[in-house]
């Protein structure tokens, strides 16, 4: 019996709670992202063996259409579909048509008229998901990243990771705790809120969990009206440190003009980097995540990116399989995890 078949006994088919569409973490509200967490464990699974490989979307489209810049993101998305034995279209944006003056419309509309399953999208402009989503007819459409609205799917590896680290600190299976090993967890984000999509998602994620996030950064790059956020705001990162359980970092969003938000990036690494004096400030059992890509020496020293505590690259591990959760539900398959075969290790 595989880890799949043992998953916890939860819902099974894909259609409950999670769709159509994933454009915001307040699409899946607490039982969705434990529904995707739940669903990502049995994936993790799938990974562990020596052919990672599942036929559960065989037969399914997925197209990647980033607009903007991304290694992890994009790369994790279309090795989450081929893993699933999905086809994967992968549109090289400047070389489309896109830079011939195509709408994104009809970009979109050309790309579904294909007969496209999901349209997994990134794009500058803030709200361009939910707009595509109007659009189309049939298609599932994820958020890769719009402007600094969300990114869903990596608020969702966050929370899959730090449950992972809690649950091997804990010497117990990570589905055994449910997410109920997120209530009363203090989550501090630190550096450039104002311009992150990724704190976003994590604020909703985090706190529809039930833990208590705070904020720490350059007055000039948090947002100027926190009203319903629903966080609090820590005017000093040293102080702050000692009381956090999870520590997310964030990079200076100078593509979105942060540049102009702070004196200078020696000041910004002075009060909001994370150096190795300030890492001693942590508890031992502290968890520091990042996005990616990090930026060393500004945000976060070189030397602390190298920490065990500091989990970059289980992250990105773990995208993987939360893509592959999230691709499953959303697109629908009437295979319920039991069913899972594949190439076993
Ligand atoms: C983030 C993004 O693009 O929003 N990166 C990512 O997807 N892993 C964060 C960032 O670019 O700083």
């Amino acid at each position: 019996m595989s880890a799949i078949s043992e998953a916890d006994a939860g819902p099974t088919h894909p259609d409950q709670g999670v769709g159509p569409h994933l454009i915001s973490i307040a699409d899946l509200g607490a039982s969705g992202i434990a529904e995707v967490l739940r669903v990502a464990e049995a994936f993790a699974e799938v990974e562990r063996r020596s052919i990672p490989k599942v036929p559960t979307l065989r037969g399914k489209v997925v197209a990647t259409l980033f607009f903007e810049e991304s290694t992890r993101t994009r790369l994790s998305f279309e090795t989450a579909a081929k893993r699933l034995s999905a086809d994967v279209l992968s549109l090289a944006v400047a070389s489309s048509s896109v830079q011939k003056g195509e709408s994104l419309r009809d970009t979109v509309e050309t790309v579904e008229a294909m007969g496209i399953d999901a349209i997994v999208l990134r794009h500058r402009a803030s709200g361009a998901p939910a707009q595509v989503a109007r659009w189309v007819r049939r298609a599932r459409v994820l958020n890769a990243g719009d402007g600094w609205h969300e990114h869903p799917t990596q608020a969702l590896v966050d929370c899959f990771t730090v449950r992972q680290v809690l649950a091997e600190a804990a010497g117990v299976a990570p589905a055994s705790l449910g997410v109920s090993c997120f209530a009363g967890l203090k989550v501090l984000i630190v550096g450039d809120v104002r311009h992150s999509r990724v704190a976003r998602s994590e604020i909703l994620a985090y706190r529809a969990l039930g833990a208590e996030v705070a904020l720490c950064g350059p007055p000039s790059l948090l947002p100027s009206d926190l009203t319903g956020w629903g966080v609090s705001v820590e005017a000093d990162l040293d102080d702050a440190l000692g009381g956090a359980d999870v520590v997310s970092l964030l990079r200076l969003q100078a593509e979105r003009g942060s540049g102009t938000h702070v004196p200078s990036l020696r000041e910004y690494t002075a009060g909001w980097g994370l150096s190795a004096v300030r890492m001693a400030r942590l508890a031992p059992q502290a968890i520091v995540t990042h996005p990616g890509p990090m930026v060393r020496g500004v945000e976060i020293a070189s030397d602390v990116a190298e920490l065990p505590s500091v989990v970059v690259t289980r992250q990105v591990t773990n995208g993987v399989a939360v893509r592959m959760a999230v691709l499953f539900l959303l697109l629908g398959s009437e295979v319920a995890l039991e069913g899972l075969g594949g190439d076993r290790g």
